[in-house]
C-alpha cells in the first residue's frame, strides 16, 4: 500500500481512512452531549479499534466532529506516513544514529536542528478561510463525555504557548473546558512546559498569549504528546517526523504561530489573575478526576476553515484512542531510551496504563550493572517521566506479550528482593536470577523434524 509520508492537513488524512475502508461517516443526528462518546467507545472496544467515526450532522451544530481517527495502530502508524509502527523506530534510530552527540536529548537537538527543516510562514492559510466577526465558542461541537463530568471539552486541543523569559515556544495536548462564549479552562499538569509557561508569566507580571489549533497534519499531534526537551520545538520535531517543513502562519493578535493547515485555531491570553474551578473529568482511570482550580483563558480571535471537522478523543477504559496514541509515543521513545541507556532492548508501555502508568523494558544479559540500578536510571531520565511501574524482563521475553510477561514475573520475581520504591515510582526486576536454573528450550533440530512432519501426523491444516 502507498501511504503517504505526510498530509496537508486532517482532512487529508480523513480522506486517506474513507479511501481505505477505515472512516464511517455517521449522517444521522447525533448529540455531542454523551452520544457521540457513547457510541465512539463502543466502536473502539470493537477488535482492531473499530473505524474512524465522522459525524456529519451534530445537533444543534453546523461543524462537523470525527472521533476515533486515531483508533488504532493502523491508523496511527499511518498517520505517522508508515505502514507499520516498527518503521518509525526504525527510521528515527537510523537518523539518531548519525548524530555524534552523548546523550539522547543532544541528538535529538542535533537532527532536528541540522535537518533543515524549520517550519516556513505560508501567506495565504487554510485556517484563515473564516475570520470571526464575533466570537461565540458554544457554536463548536465540543463532546462531554460522562454524565458527571464538568462541561464538554476540546480533547485534542493542541496548545501553544511561549516562555517570556526563553522565548521558547512549546506545544503541548492538554484538555481544556468550555466555560462560556468567550472562555476556556486548561488542565495543565505541574511539571509540563505549558505550566511552567504559565508560571513564567505570571512571575513576570506580563499577560500570557496562548493559540490553540484542532486539526493540521497528524505529525504535530504525536510530536505535541511526546515529552521533549525544552530545546526542541514541537513544530520542528513534527517537520521531521513528516520530512518536510510545517507550514505555520502567525497569530493574528501576538507573536505566537499555529499551523496554517488547521481546521479551527483560536487565540487570546491566559488571564493569569483568576481561576476556574475545571472538571470534575471522567478519566482513563475509570474514576471522576474532581473539581480543582485551573487557568483560565479569554479567547478573542476565532480563524476557520469553510467547512472544519472538529477533531475529538473520547477517554474511559482502555482501548481508547489515546492508547494507540500512546504507542506511536512509545515508539519514538525506544530509540531515545537505546541511547542513553544502551542496555536496554525494547519497551511496551501497556494499553492499560495509557501512555506513562507502566512501562515493561527487557534488556539484554551482558549488563555491567545491576538491573535495578540500571531501571533506576532509566526513571531518573527524562522519557519515561510520569511512570509508576517499571518491570525489567530478559532479553528474550517479548514484553509486548501480557501472558508471556506475567509468565515470566510471577516465575522470577522475589516480590521481597527483586523490588525498589523510587519517588512515586516502583520498579520489579523480572529477570532469570541464577538460582532459577537454565531456561528449558526445545531442541530447535527436533522443532524443524515436527514442522517437517505435521502432514504425516495429519495436523498441516489444524496448525496452520
Ligand atoms: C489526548 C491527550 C490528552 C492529554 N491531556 C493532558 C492534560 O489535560 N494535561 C496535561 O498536562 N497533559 C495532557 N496530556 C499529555 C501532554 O500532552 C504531554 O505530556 C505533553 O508532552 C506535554 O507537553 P509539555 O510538557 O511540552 O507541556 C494529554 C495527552 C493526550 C494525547
Amino acid at each position: 500500500m502507498n501511504i503517504p509520508r505526510r498530509y496537508e492537513s486532517l482532512q487529508d488524512f480523513i480522506a486517506l481512512l474513507e479511501q481505505h475502508g477505515e472512516l464511517h461517516r455517521v449522517r444521522t443526528t447525533v448529540s455531542a452531549d454523551q452520544e457521540i462518546a457513547a457510541l465512539t467507545d463502543r466502536v473502539a472496544k470493537r477488535k482492531g479499534g473499530g473505524p474512524g467515526l465522522l459525524f456529519e450532522q451534530v445537533d444543534n451544530y453546523n461543524w462537523s466532529s470525527a472521533t476515533n481517527l486515531f483508533g488504532s495502530l493502523q491508523r496511527c502508524a499511518w498517520a505517522a506516513g508508515v505502514e507499520q509502527l516498527a518503521e518509525l523506530s526504525q527510521r528515527f534510530e537510523f537518523d539518531l544514529r548519525g548524530c555524534a552527540k552523548k546523550t539522547a536529548a543532544r541528538r535529538l537537538e542535533r537532527l532536528v536542528n541540522v535537518s533543515g527543516l524549520q517550519p516556513f510562514i505560508v501567506d495565504a492559510p487554510t485556517c484563515r478561510e473564516v475570520v470571526a466577526a464575533h466570537i461565540d465558542l458554544t457554536t463548536i461541537p465540543l463532546l462531554r463525555n460522562f454524565p458527571d463530568d464538568g462541561g464538554s471539552y476540546l480533547t485534542l486541543a493542541q496548545v501553544f504557548t511561549d516562555n517570556p523569559v526563553t522565548r521558547r515556544n512549546n506545544c503541548g495536548i492538554y484538555r481544556v473546558q468550555l466555560v462560556d462564549p468567550t472562555h476556556l479552562a486548561i488542565h495543565w499538569h505541574d511539571g509540563s512546559d505549558g505550566a511552567n509557561n504559565f508560571r513564567a508569566y505570571s512571575d513576570s507580571g506580563k499577560k500570557m498569549p496562548i493559540a490553540i489549533a484542532l486539526g493540521g497534519d497528524p505529525a504535530l499531534l504525536f510530536s505535541a504528546a511526546m515529552k521533549l526537551p525544552e530545546t526542541v520545538d514541537e513544530t520542528v520535531f513534527a517537520s521531521y517526523l513528516r520530512a518536510a517543513p510545517l507550514g505555520m502562519t502567525p497569530c493574528l493578535s501576538h507573536q505566537l504561530r499555529v499551523p496554517a493547515s488547521a481546521e479551527v485555531v483560536l487565540e487570546g491570553e491566559v488571564v493569569t489573575d483568576a481561576g476556574f474551578i475545571e472538571g470534575p473529568y471522567g478519566n482513563h482511570t475509570g474514576s471522576y478526576q474532581p473539581e480543582h482550580r485551573c487557568p483560565l483563558i479569554h479567547i478573542t480571535h476565532l480563524s476557520h476553515r469553510h467547512r472544519p471537522i472538529i477533531p475529538a478523543t473520547i477517554i474511559g477504559r482502555p482501548p481508547t484512542e489515546n492508547c494507540y496514541l500512546g504507542k506511536v509515543i512509545e515508539r519514538l521513545i525506544l530509540p531515545l531510551l537505546k541511547i542513553d541507556h544502551p542496555a536496554l532492548h525494547d519497551l511496551c508501555m501497556p494499553l492499560e496504563a495509557v501512555f506513562h502508568g507502566c512501562a515493561l523494558v527487557s534488556i539484554k544479559a551482558s549488563t555491567a550493572v545491576s538491573v535495578l540500578s540500571l531501571a533506576q536510571d532509566i526513571l531518573d531520565g527524562p522519557w519515561l517521566r510520569g511512570v509508576r511501574l517499571l518491570v525489567v524482563f530478559d532479553q528474550d521475553v517479548n514484553v509486548h506479550d501480557p501472558s508471556m510477561c506475567f509468565w515470566q514475573a510471577i516465575n522470577h520475581l522475589d516480590i521481597n528482593d527483586d523490588n525498589i520504591k523510587i519517588g512515586a515510582a516502583r520498579i520489579f526486576d523480572a529477570t532469570r536470577k541464577a538460582t532459577d536454573g537454565a531456561p528449558c528450550r526445545r531442541s530447535p533440530a527436533i522443532e524443524q523434524l515436527v514442522t517437517r512432519r505435521l502432514e504425516d501426523y495429519g495436523l498441516r491444516e489444524i496448525m496452520e
